[in-house]
C-alpha cells in the first residue's frame, strides 16, 4: 500500500486554513455528486452485477416468518471450510515463506475482491494537524491529550471534504514511549484543563461585559449579585479519585497500566450507511459517483482511516509505534479485525463482539446471515461483490455463503502471528446469539493453524473445528498470541480489558516500571 505523507503542523490556539479552504472553488468544473438512498445504491449495485433477485436478510424477531435460525442441526449447510493452508492450485503450505509469499497474498486477493473491497490507487494523502495539546488529569493519572485532525487532500474533487478526527491520550507518569490502543469511537479530550483563578476572573469579566452588551438588562442583574461568577471551574476528582480497578472505564485501565489510547471517529472517515457511499473517503476517490463492485466498503475505509491514524502515531515521540493496537466492538469489532488483517503495522487487536463480517463464519446460518450483510441496511460495510452471495437470480445464477472462496478463519489468519484477542459477552446479558459466538469460536480454532506455522501460539486446542467445543464463559484462553475469552457481560468488550491489558503487556514485553 502506498505510504501516506504525514506533515505535522503544530498549530495551537489558532485557526488553520487549508489551501482548498482559502481558494473559493468553482464547483461547476466537477461532476455533480450523486445522491442515492441506501436502497437506490443497493439497486444500482445489483444492476452492475446483473442480479435480478436477492434473498432478504433474516429477522431478529422470532415471530417473523423469516426469523433467524438458532438450530445447530441446520446451521452448517457446508461444514467444510475453505482450506487455509492449501494454495489455490492445491499445494500444501508447509513453510512460513510459502505462507507469506503465496498463500497469504491469495487470501488477501479473495477478501479484497469478494468481501471487503479494494482500496483505490488514487486515494489521496493525509496531512495531520495537531489542533490542541492539553495537560490533563484522568483520575489520579497525569496525561497529555492531543486533538488531531487528518486533512485528506481533496484537490481532485473539492465538493467532498474528509477530515479524520482522532484524540490521543498518553500517561506522563511513566517513562515512555508507550504502547497505544487505537479505538474506534468518539474522539473526546478526557478532562480538559480548567483555567486558574486569575484567568477565570478575566474570563468572567469579559463574559459579563459581553452579556451586558447583548442585553443591557443584565447590568442590573449582575449588580444585584456583585460577587457572582457565571463561569466556574469544573473540579476533577484528582488525587482523591478512586483507584483504578477492573470495573473502571477501559481507557482508565489502559492509562493505569502505562498505556496510551487513541479514539478515532469512523463517521469522519466514512458514513455508516449506504446513502453515504458517494461521499466520505469512498465518495472522494470516486469523485462523488457510486462504487464499482470490487471497490471498498465502509469496513475497509474505516481500516484505511485507522492506518492513517497510525501514520500520525509513528511521528509522535510519546508513542511506541511498534506497539499500537486496534480495538472495536460490534460493527467496529468487524472494522478492527479488517484493520489488523490488512495493516501489518498494527501489532495487536482486541476484536469485540464482531459477529458476521467479523470473526464468525460467513457460511454458517445461525443468527445474522450473509443475506443480512448483503442487504441495503449493511451492504455499505462490504464490497459490492458481496451482494452476489445473496443472489437468488441473476447473471451468476443462485449463490449463497457456501460459494464464498474464503471465510473468516482466513481473515483471522491474516493477523497471524500478531496478537489477536477475540472477545465476546454472553447472550443472557445482551451479547445476542445473533452474533454467533460458536461460529466465531470455530473460526478462531481453525485460524490457529497459521499462528502455529508462523511460530506463535494459538488457543492451545487442536485446529479441528468440527470437533472442538466452545468452552464455558469466563474460560481464559490467553496463553497464546491468539486468544479467546467470553466474559459474563453484554454487547461490550469492557469486562475483558482487565484480561486483555496484562496479556498484551506481557506478550509485547512491556513493563511501565522499567
Ligand atoms: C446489528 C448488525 C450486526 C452489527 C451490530 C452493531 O446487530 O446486524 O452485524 O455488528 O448491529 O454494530 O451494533
Amino acid at each position: 500500500m502506498k505510504k501516506q505523507l504525514v506533515y505535522l503542523l503544530l498549530v495551537v490556539g489558532s485557526t488553520y486554513l487549508t489551501q482548498a479552504q482559502q481558494t473559493p472553488t468553482d464547483t461547476s468544473k466537477y461532476p455533480p455528486l450523486t445522491t442515492f438512498t441506501a436502497q437506490e445504491d443497493h439497486a444500482n449495485m445489483m444492476k452492475q452485477l446483473g442480479i435480478t433477485e436477492v434473498r432478504p436478510g433474516k429477522s431478529g424477531d422470532p415471530t417473523n416468518p423469516n426469523s433467524a435460525n438458532y438450530d445447530e442441526a441446520i446451521a452448517n449447510p457446508c461444514p467444510e471450510l475453505p482450506e487455509i493452508l492449501l494454495t489455490n492450485n492445491g499445494k500444501k503450505v508447509t513453510t512460513a515463506d510459502m505462507w507469506w509469499n503465496v498463500r497469504r497474498p491469495e487470501i488477501v486477493e479473495m477478501f479484497e475482491r469478494e468481501v471487503y473491497g479494494r482500496v483505490p490507487d488514487n486515494v489521496p494523502d493525509v496531512t495531520w494537524e495537531v489542533e490542541i495539546v492539553d495537560n490533563e488529569r484522568v483520575g489520579r493519572i497525569p496525561v497529555v491529550a492531543k486533538k488531531l485532525v487528518g486533512h485528506v487532500d481533496n484537490s481532485a474533487y473539492p465538493l467532498i471534504n474528509v477530515d479524520i478526527e482522532m484524540v490521543l491520550v498518553v500517561p506522563t507518569n511513566v517513562k515512555g514511549p508507550v504502547p497505544v490502543l487505537m479505538m474506534f469511537g468518539r474522539p473526546q479530550l478526557p478532562a480538559p484543563a480548567q483555567p486558574n483563578p486569575e484567568d477565570l476572573e478575566k474570563i468572567n469579566k469579559s463574559f459579563k461585559a459581553m452579556m451586558i452588551k447583548s442585553d443591557p438588562e443584565m447590568k442590573a442583574v449582575f449588580e444585584r449579585y456583585p460577587a457572582y461568577q457565571p463561569i466556574t471551574r469544573l473540579e476533577g476528582p484528582g488525587f482523591f479519585a478512586p483507584p483504578v480497578t477492573g470495573d473502571s472505564p477501559p481507557t482508565e485501565q489502559l492509562l493505569a497500566a502505562g498505556w496510551g489510547y487513541a479514539t478515532i471517529s469512523t463517521g469522519s472517515i466514512q458514513a455508516d450507511n449506504g446513502a453515504g457511499l458517494t461521499r466520505g473517503i469512498i465518495g472522494l476517490t470516486n469523485h462523488g459517483q457510486p462504487r464499482t463492485p470490487e471497490q471498498w466498503g465502509a469496513l475497509r475505509a474505516w481500516a484505511w482511516g485507522a492506518a492513517r491514524g497510525l501514520d500520525y502515531l509513528e511521528t509522535d515521540p510519546l508513542v511506541d509505534a511498534k506497539k499500537v493496537g486496534i480495538e472495536g466492538v460490534s460493527r467496529y469489532g468487524k472494522a478492527a479485525l479488517v484493520t489488523l488483517a490488512f495493516e501489518p503495522r498494527f501489532a495487536l487487536g482486541l476484536i469485540g463482539s464482531s459477529g458476521k463480517g467479523g470473526v464468525t463464519l460467513h457460511r454458517r446460518i445461525y443468527g445474522e446471515t450473509v443475506e443480512n450483510l448483503a442487504g441495503s441496511g449493511a451492504h455499505h460495510w462490504m464490497a459490492g461483490n458481496y451482494i452476489k452471495y445473496s443472489a437468488e437470480k441473476g447473471k451468476f445464477g443462485r449463490m449463497t455463503g457456501c460459494d464464498l472462496p474464503v471465510d473468516s478463519h482466513q481473515l483471522l489468519a491474516l493477523a497471524a502471528p500478531r496478537l489477536t484477542f477475540v472477545s465476546y459477552g454472553i447472550p443472557e446479558k445482551g451479547d445476542a446469539h445473533w452474533l454467533d459466538q460458536k461460529g466465531s469460536y470455530q473460526a478462531t480454532v481453525a485460524a490457529g493453524e497459521v499462528f502455529k506455522l508462523l511460530g506463535a501460539k494459538d488457543l492451545g486446542v487442536s485446529n479441528d473445528y468440527h470437533k472442538e467445543v466452545m468452552p464455558p464463559m469466563q474460560t481464559d484462553m490467553l496463553d497464546g498470541e491468539l486468544a479467546w475469552r467470553q466474559h459474563n457481560g453484554g454487547h461490550t468488550d469492557a469486562p475483558n480489558f482487565q484480561y486483555f491489558i496484562p496479556w498484551a503487556s506481557e506478550k509485547l514485553g512491556y513493563d511501565p516500571k522499567q
